[in-house]
């Protein structure tokens, strides 16, 4: 039986920080009302000439660095992204290019925040039946392209950003332990970004949509459940995690499960305050960070867990 294990990591962050003093100078905000609702206190924006494919590439080369392998070793891209480079081809491609690959399977994923959960499940389940056996899992998004910078209400939360994973099979114990996915389409209008291309003309809204208090009471419930859910068919009590991944949205979202959980907040890696919610990369960047940052160490017991527009959301345990 093949299991997926984690060989190395990699994240990016654009070089441009646009803290919460900077923000309250293009609209009504302040840094005490985005921190005391958010956590948040900065978030990273992408140069004008810096597409989504261009930060997955260098959270991909970081990954690839750290595994210690080559790009040609690659046999499995999958990016998930709700802000691609363009309508198509997939991001997946673009990025296979850049790496200077060509003939493995590269698709994209769109599952917005939940995307990573999404695109991991499915490395998992290609490297499990034998499809694939060193698989690039990348979450990269420019969501700061999305937000109508006029809009308070949107504009502080988000941010972009790349986080990438390198899969690899083997027979050893371990790895990918458990993963569970859902997705319940009937909350589609509490957090959306309508627009669409149609015969040349964008119709409906380009901008990203939420009704944030909507948003707030789903996500809590729905996560609270899928994680206690994943922790049971892994057989894992709450003292057996190491360390919870969440999805960085919202720090008061985080400490809910947390909470309902009964997981304390020291074993739970934040990074939202500097990095704001960067959709999909936020968990695999928050992996990356607890690793490269040496308290996530070899053998613990992880669980990934994020949710987004679609609504979709899972969780993912490891054995790392
Ligand atoms: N600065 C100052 N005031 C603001 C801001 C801002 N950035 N944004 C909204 N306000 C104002 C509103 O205009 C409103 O003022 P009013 O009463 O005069 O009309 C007031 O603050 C309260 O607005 P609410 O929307 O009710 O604020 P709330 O306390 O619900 O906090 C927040 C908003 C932080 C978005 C909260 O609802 C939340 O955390 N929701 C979860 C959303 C989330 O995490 N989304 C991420 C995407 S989904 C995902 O990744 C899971």
């Amino acid at each position: 039986m093949l299991h997926a294990h984690i060989l190395g990591t990699g994240g990016y962050l654009p070089v441009r920080r646009v803290s919460n003093e900077d923000l309250s100078k293009i609209v009504d905000t302040s840094d005490e009302w985005i921190t005391s609702r958010t956590g948040i206190k900065a978030r990273h924006i992408a140069a004008q000439d810096e597409q989504t494919s261009d930060l997955a590439v260098k959270a991909a080369q970081a990954a690839l660095a750290d595994a210690g392998i080559d790009a040609a070793d690659i046999d499995l891209i999958i990016v998930a992204t709700s802000t691609p480079d363009m309508t198509f081809p997939a991001t997946a491609c673009i990025v296979q290019n850049k790496l200077g690959i060509a003939g493995c399977p590269a698709f994209d994923v769109q599952a917005v925040c939940a995307g990573f959960m999404y695109a991991l499940a499915t490395a998992n389940a290609y490297i499990k039946s034998k499809m694939a056996t060193k698989a690039l899992v990348i979450g990269a998004e420019t969501f700061s392209r999305l937000l109508d910078w006029s809009d308070r209400r949107t504009c502080v939360l988000f941010g972009d950003g790349a986080g990438a994973v390198i899969l690899s099979a083997s027979e050893q114990e371990g790895g990918i332990l458990h993963t569970e996915l859902r997705a319940d389409g009937a909350y589609s209008h509490i957090l959306q970004t309508p627009g669409k291309i149609v015969s040349g003309d964008i119709q409906d809204s380009p901008y990203l949509h939420m009704d944030g208090q909507a948003v707030y009471k789903f996500a809590v419930k729905a996560l609270a459940r899928i994680a206690q859910e994943v922790m049971d068919k892994s057989g894992l009590l709450p003292t057996d995690i190491d360390w919870i991944i969440p999805h960085q949205a919202n720090l008061r979202i985080i400490e809910s499960t947390a909470r309902h959980l009964n997981v304390p907040m020291d074993k739970v890696i934040v990074t939202l305050a500097e990095q704001g919610n960067t959709s999909a990369a936020s968990i695999p960047l928050a992996l990356d960070q607890g690793i490269k940052s040496g308290r996530i160490q070899r053998g613990q017991t992880l669980l990934l867990e994020g949710i987004g527009g679609g609504f979709a959301w899972g969780a993912v345990t490891i054995k790392y």
